[in-house]
């Protein structure tokens, strides 16, 4: 009987999580300023100096989708690494969203976008590495990975991408990051040793070929031509990483809240419900079965490979019909920010994580010399509420390839110190968290304590449910 229920309560978290995954998947933070949040792209030199005839309305749905299909430029400057010299930094946790990658969800009766997902090095975008990247992940036969990991492919092969499939371009922009991390970790900070083993790495994804490969992509200029004997990838089941934590009733409660939440902001908006009625006149089918197709996901794809909207003989999808759902996506972020629902949820769903990483940091401070490069390959379900449960409301909600890191440093002066810096796609955000916030104001100073982030982990971040842990916030009924 125990097991049944429990088998039934699981069964039931992940049809929530995937009802959550499929309305969240392409919903925007929107930045309160976002000069602070990513002030450093050329893009946003406009709104640094702004300039009243270009600078975009508050919500410009156009050039928030280019942000998040975040397409492989110029390399960005990020402040990952920056300290004082006398700061040693003696470890790196990384949380990553997988790259670019075709529509989960088609939408019915009409052509897919045709998006080649083979690995070609001439075709644009491309990588120094990529070539050498295919090579290498044709051998490997001797990774440690586990269960259906071992089985799945290293890369993205098929001429027509399947439903889901990493694309190159979702290939490069890891690449990408990962030459980033080796520049500032490896060649100026010396995070790894360079007879390092499988002990020094810890490496997590969830079960899709997507984060897998994005996760190899990462690693291979992170670290490459990698010896594949010291690669041990790990497999978790969850999306919000929970592992062996992941019952928590009230969780779920504030999921439903929240879907609840989304739902009437939903039905409010008529011009929304109007871009639906008329799409699904375009395309033939009712507006119910349109709208559970996430046509959004699809017009995605579109927009970011430049690939036109699908056209049948009673007209075509267009840009104006992605601009009015982009928009909603973009002002069900505010509200969402607005009502706690979310942020409640985001609290428990990502404890088990948070704890994972205070207690790695823990042991490392401590003098362990292990798992020193943690790298979690996830979605944008996983990173989304970390941002929320840290208090990060500027963030915007993960693009492609996002990255979130939390780096450990020892202030070489007073040896027994620890500090963190938080950095979500290069731009320090230590000091938006809710419990670095107020450290900076009246210090003034250049990292948040570690324990500031551990109180915060192991009990602050019960307190909005008047309890001091996650197994009794877990299950105390809210009044
Ligand atoms: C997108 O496609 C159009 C025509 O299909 C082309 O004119 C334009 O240059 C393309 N833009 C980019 C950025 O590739
Ligand atoms: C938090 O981490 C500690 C130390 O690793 C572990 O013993 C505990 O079970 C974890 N708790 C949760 C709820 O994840
Ligand atoms: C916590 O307690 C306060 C007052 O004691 C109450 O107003 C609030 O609703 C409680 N919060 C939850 C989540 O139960």
């Amino acid at each position: 009987m125990f097991f049944r229920n429990r088998f039934l309560f699981l069964l039931a978290v992940a049809a929530l999580l995937a009802v959550l995954s499929l309305s969240l998947q392409f919903l925007h933070l929107i930045p309160i300023n976002p000069v602070k949040e990513d002030g450093l792209n050329s893009k946003n030199r406009k709104r640094i100096m702004p300039n009243p005839l270009t600078e975009p309305p508050a919500i410009d749905p156009i050039y928030e989708a280019k942000f998040y299909c975040n397409i492989p430029s110029i390399p960005e400057r990020s402040m990952e690494g920056h300290a004082p010299h006398y700061f040693k930094l003696i470890s790196v946790h990384v949380l990553i969203r997988h790259g670019d990658r075709y529509p989960l969800y088609a939408i019915p009766k009409t052509k897919r976008p045709d998006i080649d997902c083979t690995l070609v090095p001439g075709r644009k975008p491309s990588h120094p590495q990529l070539e050498a990247f295919i090579n290498h992940m044709s051998k490997g036969a001797e990774a440690q990975m586990d269960g259906t990991l071992s089985i799945m492919p290293r890369y993205p092969s098929h001429s027509q991408c399947e439903m889901g499939e990493l694309t190159q371009t979702g290939i490069v922009q890891h690449l990408q990051n990962g030459q980033l991390l080796r520049n500032i970790y490896i060649k100026k900070h010396n995070l790894i040793p360079s007879d390092w083993t499988t002990k020094h790495l810890y490496l997590e994804t969830t079960g899709k070929s997507r984060t897998l490969q994005s996760g190899l992509a990462l690693l291979y200029s992170f670290l490459p031509e990698f010896d594949w004997k010291k690669i041990n990838f790990r497999n978790q089941w969850s999306t919000i990483f929970c592992s062996g934590n992941c019952d928590c009733p009230i969780r779920n409660h504030y999921l439903e809240e929240e879907q609840r939440r989304q739902y009437s902001l939903r039905v409010k908006n008529i011009h929304l419900e109007k871009t639906y009625t008329d799409m699904a006149r375009i395309v033939g089918i009712p507006t119910r079965q349109l709208r559970a197709s996430n046509p959004i996901d699809s017009m995605l794809c579109h927009f970011c490979h430049n690939v036109s909207f699908p056209c049948t003989k009673n007209g075509c999808i267009d840009i104006e019909h992605f601009k009015v759902i982009k928009t909603h996506q973009l002002e069900d972020e505010k509200e969402r920010q607005l009502k706690k629902y979310y942020y409640f949820y985001a609290l428990l769903a990502t404890h088990p994580l948070l704890n994972q990483t205070v207690s790695r940091m823990q042991r490392i401070a401590d003098g362990k010399k292990e798992e020193l490069f943690a790298l979690y390959s996830a979605h944008d379900v996983t990173l989304s509420p970390v941002l929320s449960a840290l208090g990060i409301t500027e963030a915007r909600f993960p693009r492609f390839a996002a990255r979130l890191l939390f780096e450990l440093w020892t202030d070489g002066k007073k040896n027994k110190e620890h500090y963190i810096r938080i950095l979500y796609n290069g731009v320090d955000v230590t000091f938006q968290t809710s419990f670095c916030r107020d450290y900076n104001k009246h210090y003034g100073k250049l990292m948040c304590p570690l324990e500031k982030f551990v109180h915060f982990v192991k009990k602050d971040m019960f307190s909005p449910f008047n309890s001091t842990n996650y197994y009794d916030a877990c299950r105390r009924r809210p009044y």
